[in-house]
């Protein structure tokens, strides 16, 4: 198949040396990536700034922003047979970013925020991608319901819900404990090391992939 994978977290700026991001060390979507390529996969990891070498075997394609992740996926996401996304994209950025560096002034400062565009919810509407669809929920509560709701609103075949709330596994980890929600049924996975997750996590995926396939 040829896969493409989000990871890491993005980075919105404030002003010239200042900006908003998030704890996401890109680990769990290189692992999907780096197994993917074990499995004899064509991958693209589009992936935000992180510390990590790129995975044997895979394209790369780095980004900063939301809007340059959603550009990115728009772009590549048609010659696509699978895709899924770990990335912890930010959901808002700053109105406007200051020019200058911002000084510091009175005891409250307050920042103005606006969304940013929906990557995975943008894909199956937006983007008329029709191949096998994965996304992440990071939750810190209820975390099937949530993770749920999510599949059924971006349209995706498989969620893969952690609770980020648990220390030791989630964000900036080399451990993870998940939820696969399908459409019709749930089954956690014990705890273990991400790239150890991450093969089986592709295993499900390419099940997924060769049913939709054969229907
Ligand atoms: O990077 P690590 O340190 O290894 O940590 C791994 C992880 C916790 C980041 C990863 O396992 C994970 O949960 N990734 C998804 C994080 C997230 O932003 O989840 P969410 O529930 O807010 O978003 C749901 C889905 O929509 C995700 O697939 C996300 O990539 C996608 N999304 C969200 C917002 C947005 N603007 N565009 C998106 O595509």
């Amino acid at each position: 198949m040829r896969v493409l994978v989000t990871a890491g977290p993005t980075r919105e700026a404030l002003d010239p040396v200042r900006y908003l991001t998030n704890r996401s060390s890109g680990k769990m979507g290189y692992a999907m990536a780096a197994a993917f390529a074990e499995a004899g996969h064509r991958v693209l990891l589009i992936s935000g700034p992180t510390q990590l070498d790129v995975p044997d075997g895979v394209d790369f394609l780095p980004i900063e922003t939301a809007q340059e992740m959603y550009e990115a996926v728009q772009r590549h996401i048609g010659r696509m047979d699978a895709a899924v996304f770990a990335a912890a994209v930010a959901d808002y950025r700053a109105a406007t970013v200051s020019e200058q560096k911002i000084k510091k002034a009175g005891e409250i400062l307050t920042l103005e925020l606006v969304k940013t565009p929906d990557t995975l919810g943008s894909v199956r509407g937006e983007f008329g991608f029709t191949g096998t669809l994965v996304g992440f929920a990071a939750e810190t509560q209820n975390l099937e319901v949530n993770a749920r709701e999510k599949l059924k609103r971006k349209g995706c075949d498989l969620v893969i819900a952690n609770d980020v709330s648990k220390p030791g596994i989630g964000f900036d980890s080399d451990r993870n404990e998940v939820l696969m929600v399908f459409p019709e049924h749930t089954e956690a996975l014990p705890e273990d090391e991400k790239h150890h997750l991450a093969p089986r996590l592709v295993r499900e995926i390419e099940t997924i992939a060769a049913a939709r396939q054969s229907s």
